[in-house]
């Protein structure tokens, strides 16, 4: 250790992650050859290993560490009713407004609450001029609340937010427009005010079930696996005889047709969620709130991207469904951003389920000796936004000690898509025969890479910008000693060990049991 010194990221992080993830088979635009597809992307050989495995500890932490949790795979396609009882029909939409200038268009709430970051930023300019004049002395939570400068941008913030919020509830969109109008925003690529009315807009994709157009029904592509949770909430609990509390998990695709869909991978029209439905006795539901914020933030730093990373937002503005929400937060290249959504949903979709389809939803509780319909606490995180989160704070250039650079990605190990790479320094001498050897007895248990070109410097640095954590050497020493270098990512080190110790020690570093173990 200590002979390399990590570089700070550069303003242009995001689009070296971009670009990593491009030129090393992580990500790519859909169908690129046809010049890609908007906010749609394909996982390469290295990216579908990683989500592989991001899925796999989100699936084991849930449903093989819980016994009163169990998992499901429930179809894209579901009856079009279920979306009428869910409110995503009437409630899944974004206020939308065009700039008829630059014909883009925007999510009205957005371009308002830019304004207001902008606000926001302003006030904690405020905050660190005064600290460097305080210095010591300075105390933060007098100096917002007194200085007339700050308390005046807090107080224009707030006004705003809370009438964006008062009027989209109140479904007044001229409101929205007049707000927009009344902060004098422009179009950020135009520069110009001239707006159309705000509508609304469903998120949801259309699809038609059926062979002829006369006959044939229409579906939505469902915007969340939740729902396929709730329908099979009987189905699941009779078949597994499961006692209240118990949890619902599933991971799947889910389809937005979102208006602003920028950002990479953050935010897509198709993309998985990894969603756990926790049916729970009414009146329960704050306490199990609390203690899934707590499990599921405990799940993410056991992953050790650094505690400074994260952090809870809680929702002013609810969700037609929920009487409390919040956002576990992930430092993004572009800022703090919702990475994972905790919501306490009461009884709103089982109720609702069971008031269109006519079907009872309800549990009977041994304990009460009485039925009722179960509140949930659902948890429900991107597993692509997760990857983004992963992969932009692993992504890390380094300074070596002879002045030359590394670029490494630092996955956890049992997150990385290669777990060892079995290099022969040269491809004669039997060394080969033996690498090979090697393979065979290591790859049921771990996904490895033989590579036996160029100088082994270079193996070693492709093998550090896919985050491989080991690499293991075979060389002319090893014919006679039945040795092997073994190098670790992270630091470099280098070190020998015996042929018939590499599959213990990758078990020891690699193995996902330990981690879970920690939870
Ligand atoms: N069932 C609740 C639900 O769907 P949500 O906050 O709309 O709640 C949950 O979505 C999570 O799904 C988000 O925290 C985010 O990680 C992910 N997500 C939502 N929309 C996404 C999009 N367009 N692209 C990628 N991930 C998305």
């Amino acid at each position: 250790m200590g002979y390399f010194c990590p570089m700070a990221k550069s303003a242009d992080h995001f689009k070296d992650v971009i670009s990593h993830a491009k030129e090393y088979g992580f990500v790519v635009p859909s169908s690129e050859i046809y010049d890609g597809l908007s906010a749609v992307y394909d996982y390469g050989q290295n990216g579908a290993e990683l989500k592989n495995n991001i899925r796999s500890y989100w699936w084991k932490a849930m449903v093989q560490l819980n016994e009163n949790i169990v998992g499901i795979d429930a179809a894209i396609l579901m009856h079009p009713t279920t979306w009428k009882a869910s409110g995503h029909v009437d409630a899944f939409n974004d206020p939308l407004i065009d700039n008829k200038d630059s014909k883009k268009r925007y999510r009205a709430d957005v371009l308002i609450e830019d304004y207001v970051a902008k606000i926001e930023g302003k006030i904690e300019k405020e905050i660190q001029k005064a600290k460097k004049r305080f210095g010591e002395a300075f105390d933060q939570e007098q100096y917002v609340s007194t200085n007339p400068r700050v308390v005046e941008y807090r107080k224009k913030a707030e006004t705003i937010i809370k009438r964006m919020a008062r009027s989209l509830e109140k479904e007044d969109l001229a409101d929205v427009k007049t707000l927009i109008e009344e902060l004098e925003i422009a179009c950020p690529i135009s520069g110009s005010r001239n707006w159309t009315d705000v509508k609304q807009f469903n998120l949801m994709f259309g699809t038609k079930l059926g062979a002829s157009a006369e006959s044939a029904t229409d579906l939505y592509l469902r915007p969340e696996t939740a729902q396929g949770i709730f329908v099979n909430f009987l189905n699941v609990q009779k078949s597994g005889r499961l006692k209240i509390p118990f949890g619902i998990a599933q991971v799947g695709k889910a389809f937005r047709n979102e208006i602003v869909a920028r950002q990479f991978i953050f935010r897509m029209r198709e993309f998985e969620q990894m969603e756990m439905q926790f049916f729970i006795r009414p009146g329960s539901q704050k306490e199990w709130y609390e203690q899934w914020k707590e499990k599921r933030m405990k799940w993410h730093l056991s992953l050790g991207l650094g505690e400074e990373n994260y952090r809870f937002h809680d929702h002013e503005k609810l969700a037609h469904y929920a009487d409390a929400a919040a956002d576990i937060e992930f430092k993004f290249p572009f800022g703090f951003k919702e990475l994972e959504g905790i919501h306490s949903r009461t009884d709103f979709d089982l109720a609702s389920h069971e008031e269109y389809s006519g079907k009872k939803l309800q549990y009977f509780d041994p304990e009460l000796n009485e039925s009722y319909v179960p509140y949930v606490v659902e948890t429900s995180i991107g597993l692509d936004r997760m990857f983004l989160a992963i992969f932009s704070q692993a992504l890390q250039e380094e300074e070596l000690e002879n002045g030359s650079k590394r670029t490494v990605l630092r996955v956890p190990s049992i997150l990385a898509p290669v777990k060892a790479a079995i290099l022969p320094l040269v491809k004669k001498d039997g060394l080969p025969e033996i690498g090979h050897k090697l393979v065979d007895e290591l790859k049921c248990h771990f996904n490895l890479q033989y590579d036996e070109k160029d100088a082994v410097g270079r193996r070693y640095r492709r093998q550090d910008a896919i985050g491989t954590p080991y690499c293991i050497t075979i060389d002319h020493q090893t014919l006679e000693d039945q040795t092997v270098t073994i190098r670790e990512r992270d630091s470099m080190d280098q070190r020998r060990i015996s042929l018939s110790e590499v599959a213990d020690v990758l078990k020891k570093e690699v193995d996902m049991a330990g981690w879970l173990a920690r939870l």
